[in-house]
């Protein structure tokens, strides 16, 4: 049956930055399509606030404090994983941060900081899950960019943030080129603006709210709730022949 193809039961899968927002949601909905879900979060009480909402709902869950843009400790968290439930089945780096600044003015601290999470942690955490992959040979890993990878977003100036989101979009093809012998998928979701704690403020701030809701066709930023469908159609079998793909679902943003 076509739906039993989005199905994740009795599949593990981690996601970087479960605490909250776009990553507590995407949590969730793998966990209703049946999987036991890993939280690599550097939020403890987050962390584990999404983890006990899982098994409440009688799948597995545990979180794992994670500093993505710590090898060691997204090595320390994916060998857990590992030792908890057996396998890693997919792994959706989540885990993100921005930065607002004129690029004539950014700390090389801030600069740094955003790479550091946004790319080189996903980074860590493909590598450290990937050799467990292609071990298996068998994984689907999703990458969560942005539209910010594909255009600039206006006012604001946020070059470190658009710089990291362009490069997990070609770092998703580079991987899934390299892995597709070892049958892992890789592709990337890119959101536009959605209602979490990193964007909703700034939609009540006069000086961007209303300039952000005039560049979206639908004039209105998306629920985190909008993503999690194409979530689980990346990490489950209904996405069999899709790799190296980049999503958008942004309302429009960037269709003018
Ligand atoms: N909200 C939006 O409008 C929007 C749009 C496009 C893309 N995104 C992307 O979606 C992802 C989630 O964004 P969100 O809006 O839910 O943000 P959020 O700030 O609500 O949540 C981010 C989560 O990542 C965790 N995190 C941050 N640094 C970490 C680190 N070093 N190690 C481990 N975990 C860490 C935080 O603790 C938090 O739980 C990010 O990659 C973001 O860039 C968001």
């Amino acid at each position: 049956m076509l739906l039993d193809k989005f199905s994740l039961k009795g599949q593990i899968g981690i996601v970087t930055g479960g605490g909250q927002g776009l990553g507590k949601v995407f949590c969730q909905a793998f966990a209703e399509a049946g999987a036991d879900i890993v939280i690599a979060e550097a939020n403890t009480e987050t962390g584990a606030a999404t983890a006990a909402e899982i098994r409440a709902t009688g799948r597995r869950a545990i979180a794992v404090t994670t500093d993505v843009r710590d090898p060691a400790s997204v090595q320390a968290m994916a060998d857990r994983a590992i030792a908890e439930f057996g396998r890693i089945d997919f792994l959706m780096n989540n885990a993100g941060i921005t930065h607002w600044g004129e690029a004539q003015n950014v700390s090389v601290e801030a600069w740094r900081n955003v790479i550091d999470v946004n790319l080189n942690g996903l980074f860590y955490c493909c590598q450290a899950v990937g050799r467990h992959m292609i071990e298996r040979r068998q994984g689907r890993i999703i990458n969560i960019a942005s539209m910010s990878g594909f255009i600039v977003n206006r006012p604001q100036p946020q070059s470190s943030y658009n710089t990291s989101k362009a490069a997990v979009i070609h770092l998703t093809k580079s991987l899934a080129v390299e892995w597709a012998p070892y049958n892992i998928r890789v592709n990337a979701i890119c959101p536009g603006y959605m209602g979490t704690a990193m964007a909703k403020p700034f939609f009540d701030d006069p000086e961007y709210g209303g300039q952000w809701i005039n560049m979206i066709p639908l004039k209105r930023p998306g629920e985190p709730e909008e993503l999690a469908p194409l979530a689980v159609y990346l990490a489950s079998e209904a996405s069999s022949y899709m790799t190296g793909s980049a999503v958008v679902i942004d309302g429009g943003y960037t269709a003018w």
